[in-house]
């Protein structure tokens, strides 16, 4: 059961009641721990079927051969086996009971619960687990189990670190160490098989019965690749176990990496002088300032919706490489294996958003990631032919290079399927200077956008220069033989969202150049020397005039891409019904939907997301109703992206309904469809639709404007946000909006069309 703890007050806490092997990996995957250095599934420290055991850590990829890069999953540590008088026991076991399990998303803490009660013996065993990966000390995971009996029972505990671990088969690591340190320390060190990097994983338990530390009772086993510590305990009737396991990993690509296993040892001896409260404690007050700076509070009758909405911020908090500037966002973050750890537009247009406007500095690293993958992207754009910087689709590493398969499984008709994303599906070089653009323009961070930011936005507009293929007959340049976002369109010529991204691409870069050579001629002649400016500058005013962006036809539409209103219709209704995933392929064949008029997901109406002003709202509302009628909305970006669109329209129950719909991607109640790990990019669309879409915040030519559309259901909701340094508190109800400025900034912003000067707070009615 999916429900809020405290019956609709509590809305940071997210709690299951009912065990079920069916649900565990989606809970594994929802209530997941991480820190942004490392993500760890929420499996049980007992062994059940069905279960997934994984920790990732940012940016820890191997490659072999004829394979594409993939995130490592490490050793495990979470294990603890609970054997009583001989049975093993579980959350799952027949005799177990009163289970619960809850993660608190204010302070990371996962937390769950059981009675063990065996049928042959007086007594149960009451059995509470804690455990939080913390945000203070990033290489650290802490694990408490408290065990209360109350009857006489003979306990063995079997706590290990397990490196037992393949994906789908492939073994990513060798091993280089495997040994019980002193103090009870289970000690594995091993490397990337391909890459090399090495990594290491300590582990320690402390035994506590009623409060007295029992020292010397474990002992050790190790076998291949395993290396364990048991211990045998008698408990009589009210006696009190704690179990405290203390796990830190380090790896060769951490900054605090010396390459001296003593160091690392000697920073978990001093991390385990603090007992879990105290560790608990140093966390929250790191996540506090967190959630300080991104909070958004709902009054509604539903309170599962803010809950909701904070378990996509907690996520996408939990995925954010805080530390570290050479690693990005993956499309299932920390969370699971889908995806091999790829980074895709995902990134800069779903998740990055709340980084710029909320975390600054972590929207920085984001930014500052492709700026260290460019060198990859000018070898792809090489590769194929085209000049500039080609962003992969696929990426992972900060080599940069396309991570995209090229083939994947068979098709129904038994020839192998080709993935053409990563040669076609190329609005992602748009996507990442679009999303590092934004960045720069939310945060005036002109220092990072000297310093890495042109380059992307004038080598990536270099790229389209050089892929723009002229069309004699029309006089115009156009965009061939590509995949726009709708993925179910491959190989086709003008994708609406692709031109208009393109076209966006080159204007702002021809803009900056033109500003840049005034504000700040060092910057320029840098750039100017390595890029050639002048020469940019002068091919983008040839081409872009004529370059050809579909325009609204005699219908009033506007068309996706040159063939798409021309495809035969067919009806959509048993796709759109149901909750299969991508139902339509046990029907068609990919290049069969190419031909219907069908879409996996928004195009046109992504555009419309991002450039709410391109077109007057009755066109826009126009191509909403069309193109929502065509789409099945088969990839989970899409519904926020028409929620956004449909807010701010004023369809306001339209995108409410899209708004639950991406809600319950993967936080509805029985969606499975996150067992492979979380939808970043929609945990980025749910905080889009909130505060672009219904709280109606955007930019317009450089102001922050605020146009409300709440749901009915809302009475008021408070939204915290950062613009421009300003730290802003912005609260709606269904008459009135109150901006606050909380660091003593002075800002403008039109409220409804009406600019008011914020210094201090200041409310107007809408
Ligand atoms: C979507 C892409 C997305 C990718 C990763 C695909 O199914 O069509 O737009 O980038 O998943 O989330």
């Amino acid at each position: 059961m999916f429900v809020n703890s405290t019956e609709g007050k509590n809305t940071y806490i997210l709690e299951e009641r009912d065990c079920t092997e069916k649900l565990q990996k989606k809970y594994e995957t929802v209530m997941c721990l991480g820190n942004g250095y490392l993500g760890m599934r929420s499996a049980f420290c007992e062994e059940i079927p069905e279960q997934t055991r994984l920790t990732l850590i940012a940016g820890l990829y191997d490659k072999q051969p004829r394979e594409e890069e993939e995130l490592i999953p490490l050793p495990d540590v979470t294990s603890l086996s609970i054997v009583a008088e001989g049975e093993k026991i579980s959350p799952l076991h027949k005799n177990s009971s009163e289970y619960s399990r809850s993660l608190n998303v204010r302070n990371g803490l996962l937390t769950y619960q059981y009675r063990y009660s065996p049928k042959d013996k007086d007594g149960s065993l009451w059995v509470k687990h804690r455990r939080f990966a913390s945000m203070a000390q990033k290489h650290l995971v802490m694990l408490e189990t408290d065990i209360v009996s109350d009857g006489d029972f003979q306990l063995e505990l079997i706590s290990s670190v397990n490196a037992r671990i393949t994906v789908n088969g492939t073994q990513h690591t060798f091993e280089e160490e495997r040994t019980v340190l002193d103090n009870d320390l289970l000690w594995y060190g091993g490397r990337a098989v391909v890459a090399g990097t090495q990594f290491r994983v300590g582990s320690r338990m402390k035994i506590y019965v009623n409060g007295a530390e029992r020292k010397g009772i474990q002992r050790y086993s190790t076998e291949r690749r395993i290396v364990s510590s048991t211990a045998r305990i008698r408990l009589s009737k009210g006696d009190e176990l704690k179990i405290v396991r203390y796990a830190t990993y380090y790896t060769a690509n951490d900054t605090d990496w010396t390459g001296n296993d003593e160091d690392i040892v000697e920073i978990t001896d001093s991390i385990c002088q603090k007992d879990f409260e105290k560790l608990l404690y140093e966390s929250e007050r790191e996540w506090e300032k967190l959630w300080q700076n991104c909070d958004i509070s709902i009054e509604s009758d539903d309170a599962t919706e803010n809950l909701k909405i904070r378990l996509a911020m907690y996520h996408m908090i939990i995925m954010c490489p805080w530390h570290d500037s050479k690693v990005s966002i993956a499309a299932k973050g920390l969370t699971g294996m889908g995806y091999a750890g790829h980074v895709f537009w995902d990134c800069e247009i779903f998740n990055l958003p709340f980084f710029s406007y909320t975390q600054p500095l972590a929207a920085r690293n984001l930014c500052t990631y492709r700026y260290h993958t460019l060198d990859g992207a000018r070898r792809k754009a090489r590769q194929y032919g085209y000049a500039g910087a080609m962003y992969p689709w696929e990426s992972a590493s900060i080599s940069g290079d396309e991570q995209c398969p090229k083939f994947k499984n068979y098709s129904p008709d038994n020839t192998p399927r080709r993935v053409t994303c990563g040669d076609i599906e190329q609005h992602v070089v748009c996507d990442v200077a679009y999303g590092v653009y934004s960045y720069g323009q939310i945060t005036e961070d002109r220092e990072f956008m000297k310093k890495y930011g042109f380059e992307i936005l004038f080598e990536t507009a270099a790229f389209w220069l050089s892929r723009l293929e002229y069309n004699e007959q029309k006089d115009r340049y156009e965009i061939r033989q590509i995949t726009g976002p709708d993925e179910y369109k491959e190989y086709v010529d003008n994708d609406v969202f692709t031109n208009y991204m393109v076209a966006w691409n080159l204007k702002t870069a021809l803009n900056e150049i033109d500003i840049l050579a005034s504000e700040d001629t060092q910057a320029y002649n840098t750039l100017d020397k390595r890029l050639g400016l002048a020469e940019l500058a002068n091919a983008i005013g040839q081409k872009l005039p004529k370059l050809y962006l579909p325009s609204i036809n005699d219908d009033g539409l506007v068309p996706q891409n040159d063939t798409y209103l021309t495809l035969k219709q067919i009806d959509l209704t048993k796709y759109k019904k149901s909750c299969i995933n991508r139902l339509i392929y046990r029907d068609y064949s990919l290049k069969e939907i190419g031909d219907l008029m069908v879409s996996k997901q928004a195009d046109l109406i992504q555009l419309f997301a991002l450039m709410p002003n391109l077109f007057p709202s009755d066109i826009v509302k126009k191509n909403f109703d069309f193109y929502e009628d065509k789409c099945i909305h088969d990839s989970s970006l899409s519904l926020s992206a028409f929620a956004t669109v449909a807010a701010r329209l004023g369809e306001i129950e339209i995108a409410h309904g899209f708004f639950k719909g991406a809600l319950d991607t993967d936080f509805g109640e029985s969606s499975i469809l996150c067992n492979e790990g979380i939808h970043a990019a929609n945990c980025g669309g749910i905080w889009q639709t909130v505060v672009f879409g219904f709280a109606g915040i955007g930019v317009l030519e450089g102001n922050l404007i605020i146009e409300p559309h709440l749901p009915s259901e809302w009475r008021n909701i408070s939204i915290r946000l950062n613009w421009r340094g300003c730290e802003l508190l912005i609260s709606l109800d269904k008459k009135s909006v109150t901006v606050e400025s909380l660091n003593g900034k002075e800002i403008f912003v039109f409220i409804s069309g009406k600019e008011i000067c914020v210094n201090g707070k200041a409310t107007v009615n809408y």
